[in-house]
C-alpha cells in the first residue's frame, strides 16, 4: 500500500512538516541477519513488513563479522529458499582443530553427531537476504536516521522515522527490535520489566582479514601461553584470524609485521604447520561479553539477535541464534494472523530463552578453556589445562562439544 501523505505538526518542534503515513503488520528495526531474515519469513507466510536500517545498503552488505553457520541454520535458510550461493560458495566444515601450545587434536563433528558447520562470511548471508527482498518487492528502508518507537504496549505501536528530510509514522501490528546490542529498541522497555544477565571478560579480539589462501582446511582454536589464537577462512581466497588481546587495545599499536608475528607464535604448530601470509585487508579489535535480556517481549515489542542477547564470539553462536530467534518469531506472527491464535506469541520469549541460555553456557564454556584469564591462579590454569586435556581425549566430552558447536535442534515451532 502507498504510504498516505499528511500534514501534521512534528512532536515537540513546533515545526510544520511533510509527515507520511504508512500502515504495516510488522516493523522490523534493523536489516541485519535477523531483520531481513525476519522479514523475508514473514513474506513465505503471506505478512508484510517494513525494514528501517540506520546504515546503507552497502555498510550493511560489506560489514564483516561471523563466519560459521550451523547446520540448524544452514537448514533453515535452505527450507527459506535462500541458500542457493550458500550451497555453492559455502565451505563444509566436519569438524575443528582445538590446539594446546603447538599440538593439534581434532574433533571430528560428523563421526561424533552425523553433523557438519558451513563457513561463509554473515555478509554474504545479509547480501542474499537483502537481494530476495529487493526481488521479491520488500520494503527496506536503508539510511533512516532518528527511529523511535512509540504506543509499545497498545495494539498499534507506532515507529517513527527519518529519511531524506521527511518524516514518516508507521503504524505497525507488531514491532520487531532486530537492530542488535547498541540499538534503541531494548530501551524502549522500561528498566523494570526487564532483568539484565551480564559478564564482561578481561580480554579482547583482535580480527583480521587477510588476503591468503588458507592453508589449512578446518577452524584452529589454539590455547597459548601468550594468549588464545583462531584460524579461520571466509573463501577459498581469504584467511580470517584472531588473536586474543586486551580489552583497551589500541589498533595502532599493531602493525602487519607485529600481528603476524604474534600469530606465527600462536598458531604455529610443532609438526611445522603455520598461518601462510599476506596483505591484511582489514583488522579490528572487538570486545567480549556475555548478555541476555528477559523476557524479549514488551507488548506489542518482540526483540531478536543481538538486541535481545550476546554472546563471546568463541562458540560462533551469535549470527546461529539471531536465525533461531526469527524462526520463532516468524512462526507466532503467523499463528496470530492465520488462526487469531496468540499462544506462541506469548511463550515466545520463554521458546527463544531456553535456546539462549544453552548457547550462553556453551560459548562461556569455550571462552573459558581457550582463553588466558590474567586473574587466574595456578589452580585455575591446571584446571584449564586439564580440561582441554579431557575434552580432547574423552570420546564423551568431544561429542558434547561437537554436538553444541553444530547447534542444537530448533524444536518445532
Ligand atoms: P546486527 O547484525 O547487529 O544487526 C542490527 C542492525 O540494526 C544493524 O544493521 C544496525 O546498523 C541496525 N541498527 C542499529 N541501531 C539502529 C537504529 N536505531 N535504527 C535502525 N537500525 C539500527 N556469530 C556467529 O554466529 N558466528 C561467528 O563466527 C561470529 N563471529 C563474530 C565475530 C565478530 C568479530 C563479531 C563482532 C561478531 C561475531 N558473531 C558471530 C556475532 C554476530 O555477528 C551477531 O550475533 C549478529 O550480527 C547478530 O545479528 P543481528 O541481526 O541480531 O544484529
Ligand atoms: C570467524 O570466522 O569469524 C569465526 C569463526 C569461529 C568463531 C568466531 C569467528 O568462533
Amino acid at each position: 500500500m502507498p504510504p498516505k501523505k499528511s500534514l501534521s505538526r512534528q512532536e515537540g518542534t513546533g515545526k510544520r512538516a511533510a509527515m507520511a503515513r504508512s500502515e504495516t503488520q510488522v516493523g522490523i528495526v534493523g536489516a541485519g541477519p535477523a531483520g531481513l531474515m525476519l522479514s523475508h519469513l514473514l513474506h513465505l507466510h503471506g505478512i508484510g513488513s517494513i525494514i528501517l536500517e540506520a546504515r546503507s545498503r552497502s555498510y550493511c552488505e560489506e560489514r564483516v563479522r561471523a563466519g560459521v553457520l550451523e547446520h540448524t541454520s544452514v537448514d533453515l535458510l535452505r527450507q527459506a529458499g535462500v541458500a542457493e550461493r550458500l550451497d555453492r560458495e559455502g565451505l563444509r566444515h566436519e569438524g575443528i582443530d582445538l590446539g594446546l601450545d603447538g599440538e593439534r587434536h581434532r574433533i571430528p563433528f560428523v563421526e561424533l553427531t552425523g553433523k557438519c558447520v558451513t563457513v561463509y562470511g554473515q555478509q554474504e548471508v545479509v547480501k542474499d537476504l537483502i537481494a530476495r527482498r529487493v526481488a521479491d518487492g520488500g520494503d527496506l528502508r536503508f539510511e533512516c536516521s532518528e527511529v523511535s518507537l512509540h504506543w509499545i504496549e497498545g495494539l498499534r505501536p507506532i515507529i517513527r522515522v527519518e529519511k531524506d528530510g521527511a518524516v514518516d509514522e508507521i503504524e505497525c501490528g507488531f514491532i520487531a527490535g532486530c537492530d542488535g546490542f547498541h540499538g534503541v529498541s531494548r530501551s524502549c522497555i522500561p528498566t523494570r520489566s526487564l532483568a539484565t544477565f551480564e559478564r564482561t571478560y578481561p580480554f579482547a579480539w583482535l580480527g583480521v582479514l587477510a588476503e591468503a589462501a588458507p592453508s589449512r582446511e578446518e577452524l584452529l582454536y589454539m590455547h597459548h601461553e601468550r594468549g588464545f589464537a583462531l584460524y579461520s577462512m571466509r573463501s577459498p581466497r581469504i584467511t580470517r584470524l584472531y588473536l586474543q588481546c586486551r580489552p583497551d587495545e589500541n589498533i595502532e599499536d599493531w602493525s602487519d609485521d607485529r600481528i603476524w608475528s604474534e600469530l606465527h607464535a600462536r598458531l604455529g604448530c610443532s609438526d611445522g604447520w603455520r598461518p601462510t601470509e599476506g596483505p591484511i585487508l582489514q583488522k579490528g579489535v572487538t570486545g567480549m561479553r556475555s548478555f541476555v535480556v528477559e523476557p524479549l517481549q514488551y507488548g506489542r515489542l518482540f526483540l531478536a539477535g543481538d538486541a535481545a542477547h550476546i554472546v563471546p564470539p568463541t562458540g560462533a553462536k551469535g549470527m546461529n541464534l539471531a536465525l533461531a530467534d526469527v524462526y520463532y518469531l516468524s512462526a507466532a506472527l503467523d499463528a496470530f494472523y492465520r488462526n487469531n491464535d496468540e499462544r506462541k506469541l506469548q511463550s515466545y520469549s520463554q521458546t527463544c530463552l531456553q535456546r539462549i541460555w544453552k548457547a550462553q553456557r556453551f560459548s562461556w564454556w569455550m571462552t573459558s578453556m581457550v582463553h588466558c584469564f590474567p586473574e587466574d591462579s595456578p589452580f585455575d590454569r591446571k584446571r584449564q589445562l586439564a580440561e582441554l586435556a579431557y575434552v580432547t581425549s574423552s570420546r564423551a566430552a568431544a561429542t558434547s562439544l561437537a554436538e553444541n558447536y553444530v547447534g542444537l535442534p530448533l524444536d518445532g515451532a
